[in-house]
């Protein structure tokens, strides 16, 4: 099955520089990338995702995606980016629910599903993230706090009977940009939790992990039997780090 590897750029990189990185992976890794059936999607700042589609228009084992979009269709939404021009400008995948937004508290369950549902409406591949924080964890709550999350995700689907494929990410929020990685076995009881919780979809929705992907945790983490692979924050601005994590993949 073809594995994922999601390069979330965050705001770390200029549009320039976006490009620029996109030139090198689509010139260097799109050869590793079809040995190795991975998919490398890039996620660029929304001003940066026209340079980078052009920068990957000739490189077919990459793909674009955009951080977020959003929760209506057009409108008076100042500052926000509609999925149907996300997916005009030629992107194929969105992440939603990333806790750097969610933290800052932009976005409750109804505007998740929202999201996901223009997401769908627009064929764009979604990439929603759940995941506990520090607190949640200390207070065993990560089953809870996961059930609560994937709500919206659930809702979404269910409206959308023709939706072919999702991804979520397991993104601890303690494990992002910390240098901390949950161990194997954590791992694997949230994506045995997910089964569960998503029986009728097991044939369409596939798992990543996220928090702290370097290229030492990618050797193990690409051994973990549940994922469809890895949502790479930092290391993925980084061209040597970002083909150890699409090379380790065996
Ligand atoms: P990180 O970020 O790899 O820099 O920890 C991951 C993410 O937030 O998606």
């Amino acid at each position: 099955m073809q594995k994922l590897v999601v390069g979330n750029w965050k705001m770390y990189l200029t549009a320039n520089q976006a490009r620029s990185l996109a030139q090198i992976c689509a010139a260097q890794l799109n050869d590793l990338c079809r040995e190795n059936d991975i998919k490398l999607v890039l996620c660029p700042s929304a001003e940066a995702i026209n340079g980078v589609v052009q920068a990957i228009a000739d490189a077919d084992a990459l793909a674009v995606g955009a951080q977020d979009c959003a929760s209506e269709q057009s409108g008076a939404f100042t500052g926000q980016v509609a999925a149907a021009s996300l997916k005009e400008i030629g992107c194929a995948y969105v992440i939603i629910g990333h806790s750097e937004l969610r933290v800052r508290g932009a976005e409750s369950d109804d505007q998740l599903e929202k999201k996901l549902q223009q997401a769908l409406a627009a064929e764009l591949t979604p990439i929603f993230c759940i995941g506990e924080t520090l607190q949640e964890k200390k207070a065993d709550q990560t089953n809870h706090v996961i059930k609560e999350q994937l709500a919206p995700l659930k809702k979404a689907m269910a409206s959308f009977k023709s939706l072919k494929k999702a991804y979520i990410a397991y993104e601890p929020v303690w494990a992002i940009g910390s240098g901390l990685v949950p161990d194997a076995p954590t791992i694997e009881n949230v994506c045995a939790q997910l089964d569960q919780e998503l029986q009728g979809y097991s044939d369409r929705v596939r798992y990543l992990y996220g928090g702290s992907v370097d290229a030492d945790a990618a050797r193990w983490l690409w051994q973990v039997p549940h994922l469809a692979g890895l949502l790479v924050g930092k290391a993925s601005t980084d061209f040597q780090l970002l083909k150890k994590i699409v090379g380790y993949k065996q």
